[in-house]
């Protein structure tokens, strides 16, 4: 099976700290749609699709009569597989009940709504063009129309301190989403931010994110990634795929695939994009590389890697590779049997152990 990644760069405003692919003038949505819908026809696989990710960029923000052109081509050319998860991101202020019906008969069957807080004085800070009363009601609304809601949630935000951010938790739980994302502010080079804000306090950054890890498991959510938590049976299965270094093909601005173990990326020219280029880059992933990736993705969810697993896919141990890296962290680490995975301080310390795989 193979998962498919759509980009639509276009949002309703530019936040102050985005530095994703996104904010293109919606003077290009009509063509750029049209140059999408050809890249995805010119692709062909016999693999059934397992997952498909609609994001962004805030697709919501196109009209809803590209989503669903959109979903008709996928649905002509791939063949889904039962119980395929299709989500799209959205942005509160830009959902009504029509798009949101419009969605629903679509096909999409999840949705992941960026509310990234329920306070007003920290979404205007951000630059965000929702306040906290439109993303309760289109939450309210959106479940009415969907049974799988992700809410992206942000935390270490400029003058946010831990009773902030516990309320914002509190709302988000009380909406009852499957699924809750939870960020923690990177200050990107090159967006307003950075000229304005240093990052706050590492010790305040990790005492918020103890919170959501033990505010959410109270509540029933399971942490499966570093910043993500769900229900149970609720865990996000493209992201999966992405972690578990499974095929699939990103559609484009700027999306990336891996394919037969072809790293794939699209070009970042939107104008280069509408005149039909869409692959620029093609790296050939040797065992090596594959070996890393296996170890850094697969560490990142709470369940860690098991031994045999990279012992069948690559033929080798484990420890005769990356042992080394292993026992010079084992601080970091829970090594039980057959699996390894990060501790509390591991997961906070991650990068010291990837960059020593790397
Ligand atoms: C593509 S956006 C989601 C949909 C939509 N564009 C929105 O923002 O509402 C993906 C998510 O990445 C997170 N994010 C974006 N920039 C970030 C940053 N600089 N640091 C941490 N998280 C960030 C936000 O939580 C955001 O919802
Ligand atoms: S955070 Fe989302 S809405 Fe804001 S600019 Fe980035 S992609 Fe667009």
């Amino acid at each position: 099976m193979i998962s498919l990644y759509i980009h639509i760069p276009f949002c309703v405003r530019k936040c102050l700290y985005c530095d994703f692919l996104s904010g293109f003038s919606s003077e290009y949505i009509p063509i750029y749609m049209s140059a999408l819908y050809k890249e995805i026809s010119a692709f062909k696989t016999d693999k059934k699709i397992k997952s498909v990710f609609i994001g962004g960029g805030t697709p919501s923000s196109v009209e809803s009569k590209y989503i669903s052109a959109l979903m008709d081509i996928l649905a002509k050319h791939f063949v889904f597989a039962d119980n395929c998860e299709i989500s799209m991101e959205a942005n509160p202020c830009t959902l009504t009940e029509q798009n949101l019906d419009e969605y629903k008969k679509s096909g999409i069957n999840r949705l992941s709504i960026g509310v990234q807080s329920f306070d007003d004085r920290l979404l205007k800070i951000l630059g965000r063009v929702h306040d906290s009363e439109t993303a309760k009601k289109k939450i309210a609304a959106a479940k009415k129309y969907f049974v799988n809601i992700n809410l992206d949630l942000m935390f270490a935000l400029p003058e946010q301190n831990l009773n902030d951010w516990q309320k914002t938790l509190e709302t988000a739980v009380y909406f009852e989403p499957e699924h809750i994302s939870a960020y923690s502010l990177i200050i990107e080079e090159g967006t307003p931010f950075y000229d304005k804000y240093e990052p706050i306090d590492e010790s305040l950054d990790r005492e918020m994110y103890y919170k959501a890890k033990e505010f959410l498991a109270q509540n029933g959510y399971k942490q499966y990634e570093i910043s993500n938590f769900a229900k149970q049976g609720f865990e996000c299965r493209h992201n999966l795929v992405y972690w578990q270094g499974g095929d699939y093909k990103g559609f484009g601005l700027g999306a990336a695939s891996l394919i037969n173990s072809h790293r794939l990326k699209n070009t970042e020219n939107i104008r280069e994009y509408i005149n039909g280029t869409a692959v620029t880059e093609d790296i050939f992933l040797d065992k090596e590389d594959k070996m890393k990736e296996f170890v850094i993705l697969g560490l990142r969810c709470t369940d860690g890697i098991s031994k045999a697993e990279f012992k069948n896919r690559f033929d080798a141990d484990i420890y005769v590779v990356f042992g080394e890296a292993i026992k010079k962290h084992s601080d970091l680490l829970i090594i039980n049997g057959d699996n390894i995975r990060f501790n509390t301080k591991g997961i906070d310390l991650s990068n010291i152990l990837f960059s020593d795989i790397i």
